[in-house]
């Protein structure tokens, strides 16, 4: 099988690592000015680990956004809760500190693109990212990155699958970190020299078994989808086909979950007509732009018209990150 375009992209990430990396693989130990953590993948039967995790989510992030720790557990087994086999392989990796403590966590998994158009490919999904407050703006996650990267290639590789592109939903907060590993915001062209970003709603995370649709205190999020193309140009349809595995593998359930057909109906119907509303507003309008926060302020400053989504950038996720280092409390 050709090479994973990965291989491609994983040594120009090291060569901007600040650190110095020990072991060749995934999981290895990273050091910098005689700071040392140790970086690995995390198995479902590590309780201790796993509920570190569950905690660090959950003080991070609001109540919707995170599944329940049954879930984290099935998961990262590569199941969903009712003991079917999971679509993606989902990892975790973290990085300890020399006290043993989780100062960062990266995870995301791999699953095959959901429609036939693109057949043999595979995405990575990023799924979640946290530092702790202290350990901010030191590479970290950075680091965590390049491992799920490299675990990411030789999981797609072992179902001979090649990975393609990256994508994942993003807090506002956090863009400059993923702009800074290669993802970017997704936009389509609305005028003369004008763009908007594409509008896209995380569906919910919790559904009554009976009706299908989102339990009351499971709303919808809308988020910033930030995608990387691993080989070849931005292209439309794998944006669509990365939302669509995206939502297969996070937002729907199988049919056993609910009372009866039509309520499992109502719960696909529910999931794909968000997908349709974001679909609608990209295929309706102009050519794809790929832009990072710098390249927009460039645009901007060419007399550019930039249209964001601002129904994505929540006060309670902390404020957005500048491109200018500041006082580590702000940034969070
Ligand atoms: C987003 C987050 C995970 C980044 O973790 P981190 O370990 O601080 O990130 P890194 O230090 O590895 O960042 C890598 C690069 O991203 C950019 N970056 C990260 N944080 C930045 C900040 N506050 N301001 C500007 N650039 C930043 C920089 O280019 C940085 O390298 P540099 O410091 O050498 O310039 C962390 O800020 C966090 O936990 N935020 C709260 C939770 C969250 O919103 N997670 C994202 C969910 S999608």
């Amino acid at each position: 099988m050709a090479l994973q375009p990965v291989w491609k992209m994983v040594p120009d990430l090291m060569k901007n690592s600040k650190y110095q990396r020990e072991g060749q693989g995934p999981e290895c130990t990273v050091e910098r000015d005689g700071k040392k953590y140790e970086i690995r993948m995390v198995h479902s039967t590590d309780e201790k680990t796993v509920q570190e995790i569950q905690e660090l989510m959950e003080e991070t992030f609001v109540k919707e956004e995170v599944d329940p720790i049954e879930v984290l557990k099935a998961a990262i087994d590569g199941r969903l809760f009712d003991g079917s086999k999971d679509i993606a392989r989902y990892r975790l990796y973290v990085a300890r500190d020399e006290a043993g403590k989780i100062q960062s966590v990266y995870t995301g998994g791999m699953v095959g693109m959901a429609v036939a158009a693109f057949p043999g490919e595979a995405m990575f999904m990023g799924a979640y990212g946290i530092t702790r407050p202290e350990s901010q703006r030191q590479g970290i996650v950075r680091e965590l990155y390049i491992s799920s990267m490299m675990q990411a290639a030789a999981d797609a590789h072992s179902q001979g699958k090649k990975l393609s592109m990256i994508a994942g939903e993003c807090t506002w907060s956090s863009e400059r970190a993923w702009n800074s590993v290669g993802r970017r915001r997704v936009y389509v062209q609305t005028g003369p020299n004008e763009y908007s970003e594409l509008r896209y709603v995380q569906p919910a995370l919790n559904f009554d078994v009976k009706t299908g649709l989102p339990t009351e205190d499971a709303g919808e999020a809308s988020e910033h989808i930030m995608v990387d193309f691993l080989e070849g140009e931005p292209d439309k349809g794998r944006i669509s086909t990365s939302v669509e595995s995206i939502h297969k593998w996070c937002n729907t359930w199988p049919r056993n979950a609910f009372e009866n057909q039509a309520a499992y109906d109502a719960h696909v119907q529910y999931v794909a007509h968000l997908r349709s509303e974001f679909n609608i507003f990209m295929l309706m309008n102009g050519p794809l732009r790929l832009l990072s926060a710098a390249e927009r302020d460039q645009l901007r400053a060419e007399g550019a018209t930039i249209n964001e989504y601002t129904e994505a950038d929540r006060e309670e996720e902390g404020p957005e990150i500048s491109a200018s280092p500041r006082g580590r409390s702000e940034e969070l």
